[in-house]
């Protein structure tokens, strides 16, 4: 019998260990438990971290929305599944019953399949967080559709750019989304992205702003019509274990999004188990994560995790200050949410406004908070605590990533003891570890080095998309037979985990991963700039804001510095998205460098943040006199 959901701070212990020494024997007997398997596996675990390859519960068929919709039908048919929360809040509320969603994913799934999508085929989603977006997930699962969600917020070129990468045949969009008080017309951005990739054959548009667009003829079609006349129940696709569920991509350090392949059953089993046990939700409970289906969080914990446990998830649709800044507080009464679960950013920016945005609503409702995706600072963590918790309910930051697919590290809540900031310790299975510069392994603690992970667990990425070298050469090189995370992380003399943040050349702005390559690339294609780099600099809401350093091609370049920032942030704009806008740029005439030529980003990121007392030895630059320019010009 698996110890499904943790109760003591003895038994996580008692089912650390044995998750640890058996871990095979553990994994199977939650999987045998909670779930609808076609088949069963004939082996839990198959692992070589040198190749890399990670297989689990090998042979094992299943569908996972079988195992989050169908499952449920006789038992909580006519319990709510979604709660979804229009931006504007004078419109309806919807919710949508386990068997309502059936229904409507079956005939979503219907449409797709009459639209020539089957199993392995890519579909790109770029949707708002509306119900249809949950609903295009779930089809693609059924019908064994790989579904590659792009994040709304992104724009065309970094649309196409990921279209193109895994081929998608379809595109799944609306006419436009609502944010606050904008309108942003998402098919317009969609028909830019369409003019360079032509693997796509379909794009279905849903109708959620009623904005003027275009429909191309034989390519676009609007999706209610559709769904109307599709047939309401639609078989499962019998999918192997190991079979591609999605693609997601995240920022890499260099070059290329990194598409982040997850595949079946491992996923399921492991966001199952982490959801239960994180949120320690129980039957009644109304749970809501604040984050996007966009990004990795939305997938595991908005949708898989929750209706994997037969949960009552709410999908919210708008911004944390629209129309004011009480808008979370006031969903949190409306529905009565007992697990609350946000980023640091939105926690910052919410602790900066009145507390009467927060007194005004009755937040007793709430048993759990929860934090992800970046640092929590101790003064985000005690406004958590004391104003929205009331000094009462845990608070579990939980560690995790893109390519991790679940939680890593968190404390469990009524169980861990917790202490802010400090992500505490590793979940049943997760066996992490802290690595020191010349690669060993630190033993010992308190210690303070790279984390890695040593063993696999079922929901790790098998591979990027169409790049298993960039996987190996990204996870599984820095060292020997370890999944290097690139974060750093300190652990006390208990055993507490604190991740210390990105130890490469990843910054994460508001909770989103940004590469600093693909930035760079951007402002370089402004015809007046010669080259750039880009760092972190702290900043109180957004974590870390975006510091760029630029050389024009003419010192003398006579237009104004004002026009140039603009410009070059409307090309950020413009190929990557919003999020990766620079907030200072400062032009210099050269950038340090190391005699191969590497940019020496150590002594820039000093610079920003304005540490220049100690900068290390410059002398071995090529270029060390550039240094003081930079300092004296810095912003
Ligand atoms: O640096 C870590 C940070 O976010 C990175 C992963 O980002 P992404 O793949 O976008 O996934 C975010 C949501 C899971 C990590 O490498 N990070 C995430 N959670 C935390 C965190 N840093 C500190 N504390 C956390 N709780």
């Amino acid at each position: 019998m698996s110890q499904y959901h943790i109760k003591s701070l003895e038994e996580y212990f008692q089912v650390y260990r044995k998750s640890i020494r058996d871990p095979e024997t553990f994994w199977e007997e939650i999987a045998e438990e909670n779930f609808i398997w076609r088949k069963r596996w004939n082996k839990v675990l198959d692992w070589d971290f040198s190749k890399p390859k990670v297989t689990w519960f090998q042979g094992a068929q299943l569908n996972i929305t079988e195992n989050c919709i169908d499952r449920h039908l006789p038992t909580r048919g006519n319990k709510t599944a979604l709660i979804f929360e229009p931006n504007n809040p004078e419109e309806k509320t919807q919710h949508i019953t386990y068997k309502q969603l059936h229904q409507r994913v079956c005939q979503f799934a219907n449409v797709l399949k009459e639209k020539g999508i089957k199993k392995g085929d890519r579909v790109c989603i770029y949707l708002p967080m509306i119900p249809e977006l949950a609903i295009s997930v779930l089809a693609c699962a059924r019908i064994g559709a790989i579904h590659s969600v792009v994040f709304a917020g992104f724009s065309a070129t970094a649309l196409r750019t990921r279209i193109n990468d895994c081929e998608c045949n379809m595109v799944i969009t609306s006419d436009g989304s609502f944010r606050g008080n904008k309108t942003i017309d998402l098919k317009v951005i969609v028909d830019e992205a369409l003019k360079d990739a032509p693997c796509v054959e379909t794009v279905l548009v849903a109708q959620r702003t009623h904005s003027e667009i275009e429909m191309k003829e034989g390519r676009d079609f609007w999706l209610e019509p559709l769904i109307e006349a599709a047939y309401k129940d639609c078989a499962i696709e019998v999918m192997d274990a190991e079979d591609p569920l999605f693609i997601l991509y995240t920022s890499g350090s260099t070059g290329m999004p990194k598409g982040m392949m997850h595949t079946t059953a491992g996923y399921m089993v492991y966001i199952a188990y982490t959801f239960k046990n994180v949120f320690q939700y129980r039957e009644e409970d109304v749970y809501w994560c604040t984050a996007d289906i966009g990004w990795i969080t939305g997938h595991s914990y908005i949708l898989y995790g929750p209706l994997a446990n037969g949960a009552t998830t709410v999908m919210f649709e708008g911004v944390p200050n629209y129309p004011d800044w009480g808008r979370f507080w006031q969903i949190v009464e409306k529905h009565k949410v007992n697990q609350f679960y946000t980023a640091p950013t939105a926690i910052r920016a919410l602790a900066k406004e009145n507390l009467s945005f927060v007194e005004k609503y009755d937040l007793s409702s709430l048993k759990v908070l929860g934090t992800v995706g970046e640092p929590i600072n101790e003064e985000a963590w005690h406004w958590y605590d004391d104003i929205i918790g009331k000094g009462n309910t845990p608070i579990v930051d939980t560690w995790w990533q893109t390519e991790t697919g679940g939680i890593m590290i968190s404390p469990i809540p009524f169980v861990t003891p917790t202490i802010p900031t400090f992500a505490t310790l590793p979940f049943p299975g997760i066996q992490p570890c802290l690595m020191d510069e010349t690669g060993e392994e630190i033993k010992g603690n308190p210690a303070n080095g790279r984390l890695c992970v040593k063993f696999p667990w079922p929901s790790m990425a098998r591979t990027i998309w169409g790049n298993h070298q960039r996987y190996k050469d990204t996870y599984f090189s820095t060292f020997e037979n370890k999944y290097f995370t690139g974060d750093g992380a300190l652990r006390d003399n208990t055993g507490y985990y604190r991740i210390t943040g990105r130890v490469d050349d990843v910054i994460i702005v508001s909770g989103h991963n940004l590469g600093t390559a693909p930035i760079e690339d951007a402002i370089n294609e402004h015809p007046a700039v010669a080259e750039s780099a880009i760092v972190g600099f702290p900043h109180d809401v957004k974590g870390n804001a975006l510091y760029g350093y630029v050389i024009l091609k003419e010192t003398g370049e006579t237009r104004n510095h004002g026009n140039l920032r603009k410009e070059i942030n409307q090309l950020i704009t413009e190929k990557i998205g919003p999020i990766a806008k620079l907030d200072k740029i400062q032009f210099t005439s050269g950038l340090p460098k190391t005699r191969s030529g590497k940019i020496m980003r150590r002594i820039l990121r000093k610079i920003a943040h304005k540490e220049t007392s100690n900068l290390g030895d410059t002398s071995t630059l090529l270029n060390p006199e550039v240094v003081q320019e930079i300092i004296e010009n810095a912003l």
